[in-house]
């Protein structure tokens, strides 16, 4: 089933921005609702500031370096509807402080994005480095769990009720036919079993839980690939990603989600 809630919400934003514009007077606020967003300072989580920005939500950025976050500093300097804080997905101190900080706030959106690969040279069976598998099990794994459990509450009492993963199709068990980046597969494939499990708790609180792939994307993180294989853009991959988080209900909840719309295989 087509939600079409979250568009026609933005479709309200749109015209109220509008009426303010040409001089109307109105009495409704500009806001389609509020979103937060692990990683956000660069690739696809500084997409998803822009991308929600516009469409008339107040985002909570969240990024581990926020001091050094340029691009995010100058988005959130443009657009007084962005927030921008600290956060470290791993400093679990720092994740109960901000859902401390914002108790009350209804969050619409959340967005696990945060995530790293692991350098592939650690990764080669035989000279496995264990701290760098611990690293990034606990950055792609155990980060977007205990966000969502911090968070929760927040995205409880919002109206859109999303907890939203950004995962890989290299999680996919089915589709591990070569020995690639077994750390960066695993955390992937442990996000997705996680989030598919926790889904069945949410649910009850009317929570719908999205996992989803954005496919190839030019970023930091595909740097090696750049020249190698054909790259998205973060605009198109965050595009398709949201109309993938809008459409998804409770009767789907935790299915695993290409770009597309399509359902990948576990
Ligand atoms: N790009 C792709 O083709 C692709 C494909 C499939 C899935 N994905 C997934 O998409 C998500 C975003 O990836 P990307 O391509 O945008 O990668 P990216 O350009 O490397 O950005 C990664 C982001 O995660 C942040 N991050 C890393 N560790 C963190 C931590 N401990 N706490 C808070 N933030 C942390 C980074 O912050 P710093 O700047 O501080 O390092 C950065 O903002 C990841 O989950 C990735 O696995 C990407």
């Amino acid at each position: 089933m087509i939600s079409c809630i979250p568009r026609l919400r933005r479709l309200a934003v749109t015209l109220v921005v509008l009426a303010v514009a040409s001089g109307a007077s109105t009495s409704m606020s500009a806001n389609a609702g509020t979103v937060l967003i692990t990683g956000a300072n660069r690739g696809i989580g500084l997409e998803f500031v822009r991308h929600y920005a516009d469409a008339g939500y107040t985002v909570i950025a969240t990024a581990r370096n926020p001091s050094t976050a340029d691009d995010l500093n100058s988005l959130a300097a443009a657009n007084k509807s962005i927030h921008v804080e600290e956060l470290d997905v791993n400093d679990f101190a720092e994740i109960d402080g901000l859902a401390e900080k914002y108790q009350g706030t209804a969050i619409d959106v959340l967005v696990n994005n945060a995530g790293i690969t692991g350098r592939p040279e650690r990764q080669r069976f035989g000279t496995i480095d264990y701290a760098t598998f611990a690293s990034v099990m606990s950055t792609n794994a155990q980060g977007p769990l205990k966000i969502t459990e911090a968070f929760t509450a927040h995205v409880a009492s919002s109206d859109e009720k999303k907890v939203a993963v950004v995962t890989s199709s290299e999680g996919s068990i089915a589709g591990a036919t070569s020995n690639r980046q077994p750390f960066y597969r695993a955390s992937k494939a442990a996000v997705n079993m996680i989030m598919r499990n926790i889904s069945h708790s949410l649910k009850d609180q009317g929570i719908v839980v999205v996992l989803v792939n954005p496919g190839p994307v030019d970023t930091d993180m595909m740097a090696r690939a750049r020249g190698r294989m054909p790259l998205r853009t973060t605009t198109l991959a965050v595009d398709e990603m949201v109309t993938v988080i809008d459409n998804a209900t409770l009767n789907d909840t935790a299915t695993f989600y290409n770009f597309d719309g399509t359902v990948l295989p576990w």
